[in-house]
């Protein structure tokens, strides 16, 4: 197994397209961890211990999930879970297929730890995703672990049919996920950020919450901020989230910003459009999740991700107010074994801490 993913922590690999990089341990997470020799192998290297948390009324193993973008096209669940998150999220998923933007669309700065991506939402549309995950059920390949749907605005649907774009996808999912995240905040699908104002914001909400009550089941919805946002303009987010019944806020997606290139790669990487993530990400990420904290006083819960790496990064963000974390650059720069080191991080941090569980130790900053 550490042969399959030294896949991308292998030099030679690293000289490859970024993307090109990324097919091939999907490829490789696909072929071996969705066995179930593969996933003992992988339990085997890569397990980390529990440190349970109850978010959303649902018990997870630990706080750390897949973040989106990385399994769009929820190919790899199973192997996932036995890597070691306590949970994925797959997508983003459009309600129409979507090629996404011209290669190449994914860069590395390895000197910064950060990626720059420009994918524009490129999967195969919620239909075919949900026939491939009924298929996926029906071969017993559906994971215990909670999974999450990423869905964005498809591109060629206008801002004013957005409402009606994100509730379609949503219909067509809702069996096919434990909680759904609404995608406002991509910086790849011209537009898209716009959405995040009040009027398209709340007829979006509205919209889905309409399905969710057709379906008369309670489960998550999620939107997930853009660091490029104001402090007032993340405010006013919050604000129509509790209005609106928004179970968990997401923070963040990746920046449009760019920090001083420390390379020529970073240079190059950092000149392209696109959406950047990864260690630099991590300072705006933080601010937010503190301030979405401290303006709903805990009672929505956050899911923080942006350059978590480590087991610092992912205390503070616990610390800071969020009770579940993802990563995504983490794991192609470190690697799978990121997974149980952050866990291990973690579950010595809440007993040193004196904690009697992981959910005291949520926005324990604010105190
Ligand atoms: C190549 C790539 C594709 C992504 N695609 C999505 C997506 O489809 N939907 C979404 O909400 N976020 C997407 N993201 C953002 C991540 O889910 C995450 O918010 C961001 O990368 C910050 O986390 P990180 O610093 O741990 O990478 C993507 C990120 C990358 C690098």
């Amino acid at each position: 197994m550490g042969i399959a993913w030294s896949v991308l922590g292998n030099p030679a690999l690293r000289l490859i397209d970024s993307e090109a990089a990324h097919s091939i341990s999907m490829r490789v997470m696909k072929g071996i961890g969705e066995t179930s020799a593969g996933q003992n192998i992988l339990k085997a290297l890569y397990g980390p211990p529990e440190v349970p948390i109850e978010v959303f009324g649902r018990m997870f193993h630990h706080p750390l999930g897949l973040a989106a973008g990385f399994d769009k096209g929820a190919e790899a669940l199973m192997a996932w879970s036995a890597m070691g998150f306590s949970w994925t999220e797959y997508g983003g998923i459009t309600r129409y297929p979507q090629d996404g933007n011209p290669k190449p669309r994914m860069f590395r700065a390895n000197k910064h730890r950060a990626l720059v991506n420009k994918m524009g939402f490129n999967n195969p549309g919620a239909s075919e995703i949900r026939k491939r995950l009924i298929s996926r059920k029906s071969e017993d390949k559906w994971p215990k672990t909670p999974i999450a749907a990423n869905i964005g605005k498809s591109k060629k649907v206008p801002n004013d049919h957005a409402a009606d774009d994100y509730a379609s996808t949503l219909d067509i999912l809702w069996d096919h996920a434990d909680m759904f995240v609404l995608n406002i905040s991509s910086p790849n699908t011209p537009g898209l950020r716009d959405l995040q104002n009040k009027e398209y914001l709340t007829s979006i909400l509205r919209s889905c919450n309409k399905i969710r009550e057709l379906k008369g089941e309670q489960k998550p919805i999620l939107l997930k901020l853009s660091p490029d946002n104001s402090d007032d303009e993340i405010l006013d987010a919050v604000s129509l989230c509790k209005k609106s019944g928004v179970d968990g806020i997401v923070a963040t997606n990746t920046t449009i910003k760019r920090p001083a290139p420390l390379s020529t790669q970073s240079r190059k990487a950092f000149s392209n459009d696109g959406g950047l993530s990864g260690r630099p990400l991590n300072s705006r990420s933080l601010e937010i999740i503190n301030l979405v904290y401290g303006e709903t006083q805990g009672k929505i819960p956050i899911v923080g991700v942006g350059g978590i790496e480590s087991k610092e990064t992912a205390w503070e963000a616990i610390i800071s107010g969020s009770s579940l974390i993802q990563l995504y650059s983490a794991l192609v720069f470190n690697g799978p074994t990121v997974v149980s080191s952050i866990v291990k991080g973690i579950k010595n941090r809440v007993s040193e801490s004196g904690f009697s569980s992981l959910s005291e130790a949520v926005g324990y900053k604010h105190i």
